[in-house]
């Protein structure tokens, strides 16, 4: 492969526009397509107006633009065998195959693979009848319980998740789920399991089939309003690191999940190579998946990157051709915070269209970036254009520093009905009073 290279990323949200920033900066980077983009990434990335589930328009667009490298970020491409079709034109990507995608495009085939491999999770039953899944959760409940996690077995742009806290409740996601197909074929199967609790973690980790490579761990903040309250969301803001995921719980997590996973992938004949998040609950008994998805989180991306020292690009390539053993992936020993600035409403309904005041004022304050999501372009600049609009991300030597700081940078930005939590961080920096 040529030392300078054309690459394109995939996708178009604020995770997009963090890869783009941070491959930016490496010096083998030629040419950096962003397929489809968006309008904040402008002037970064050339933007082509394809869009991310269009598998065949972009292995064309690739192949005959001399693109030598792909990133393919999001999840639907990734389960659509993207890579797999890459591959087949000659194209090296970042990204698992349709086979590796899997691992978070069916949460059953995930729950079986730890299940079968004894990799701590949440003890759980997949469903495929609606009636028998009915009486399961009646048993379950008569049985003394009092919560139980409802799951569509496939992908449901994070909404397949269900807490329920009654029979009635479990008995109406299941119906809302299996039979009137909320979730389209994702809710063909259902996985149902024991709620667990404890704070949650969300590790990235590089893989090359063989080799995983933990990123610094973050924290997500799922749910739409403060104090955790709402509906769940894509994510409403993150902090890196996450201070309840100590050292010692990180080799904990080494040693019983990521490295049996990785096995497991190989084992099962579908090696993972590209970024493998786990979704950790830390319970009083141990860290314990409650969810693999195989790609970058989004917003967990906007607050690791910005900590990777090195190349990104070089050990994306690593990834993908089995040398990760040889990569130098180090983290600085500073912090991150993202807040997210949403269209009021989501992640129900909203409007859009509303200009965006103020980016430039809040990339002067000191260690911020703005990451652009739902926006585009109207009249010359910046409106809003979907739900989640921007991530605002702050890098400082401390938690506490970034957190405040995001914050400040937040005041500086407007649009009209943006929504965003007031306590991104809070829960973190607690628990290191
Ligand atoms: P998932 O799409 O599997 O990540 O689930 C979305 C969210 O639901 C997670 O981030 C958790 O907050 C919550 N959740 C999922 N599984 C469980 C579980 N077994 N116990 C408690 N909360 C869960
Ligand atoms: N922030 C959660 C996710 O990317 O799935």
């Amino acid at each position: 492969m040529r030392n300078a290279l054309n690459v394109a990323v995939i996708g178009s949200g604020g995770r997009e526009h963090a890869i783009v920033k941070k491959l930016r900066e490496s010096v083998r980077v030629a040419g950096l397509y962003a397929l489809p983009g968006n309008a904040g990434m402008k002037g970064q990335a050339e933007l082509v107006p394809i869009r991310a589930t269009d598998v065949a328009g972009a292995v064309r667009f690739c192949a005959e633009n001399g693109v030598d490298f792909v990133v393919v970020t999001p999840d639907d491409p990734l389960a659509l065998g993207m890579v797999d079709a890459l591959e087949a034109a000659g194209i090296p990507s970042f990204g698992p195959n349709k086979a590796a995608a899997r691992i978070e495009a069916s949460k059953v085939f995930a729950k079986d693979l730890m299940k079968k491999h004894g990799i701590p999770t949440a003890s759980y039953e997949a469903f495929d009848d609606a009636e028998d899944a009915l009486r399961y959760v009646k048993n379950y409940f008569a049985s003394g319980r009092d919560s139980v996690v409802v799951k569509a077995d496939g992908l449901a742009l994070g909404k397949g998740v269900t807490l329920c806290h009654s029979c009635k409740e479990a008995e109406d996601a299941l119906v809302m789920t299996m039979k009137e197909k909320k979730f389209g074929d994702s809710g063909n199967r259902v996985v149902i399991e024991e709620c667990l609790e404890g704070p949650e973690a969300s590790v990235l980790a590089f893989c090359d089939g063989k080799t995983l490579v933990p990123m610094v761990s973050s924290m997500d903040h799922k749910r739409a309003l403060d104090g955790d309250r709402g509906p769940n969301t894509g994510g409403m803001g993150t902090i890196a690191p996450n201070p309840f995921y100590t050292s010692a719980i990180a080799g904990e997590c080494m040693e019983k999940i990521f490295i049996p996973t990785v096995e497991a992938m190989r084992e099962s004949g579908s090696p993972f190579k590209g970024c493998l998040y786990f979704g950790l609950m830390l319970t009083k008994d141990g860290p314990k998946t409650i969810e693999y998805n195989c790609r970058f989180g989004d917003p967990e991306t906007q607050v690791v990157l910005p900590l990777l020292e090195g190349d990104l690009l070089e050990i994306m390539l690593r990834c993908a051709d089995g040398t990760l053993d040889a990569a130098q992936v180090r983290f600085s020993k500073g912090a991150a915070a993202c807040v997210v600035m949403a269209s009021g409403g989501y992640p129900g309904q909203y409007a859009n269209g509303f200009a965006i005041r103020g980016i430039d004022d809040a990339q002067k304050l000191d260690g911020i970036t703005v990451y652009c999501a739902g926006v585009v372009e109207k009249d010359g600049a910046l409106a809003t254009g979907g739900g989640r609009v921007l991530g605002v991300a702050a890098k400082a030597d401390t938690l506490k520093d970034a957190v405040a700081n995001a914050y400040k940078a937040v005041e500086k930005v407007h649009f009209e009905n943006a929504h965003y939590r007031k306590d991104i961080g809070t829960y973190g920096l607690q628990s290191l009073r």
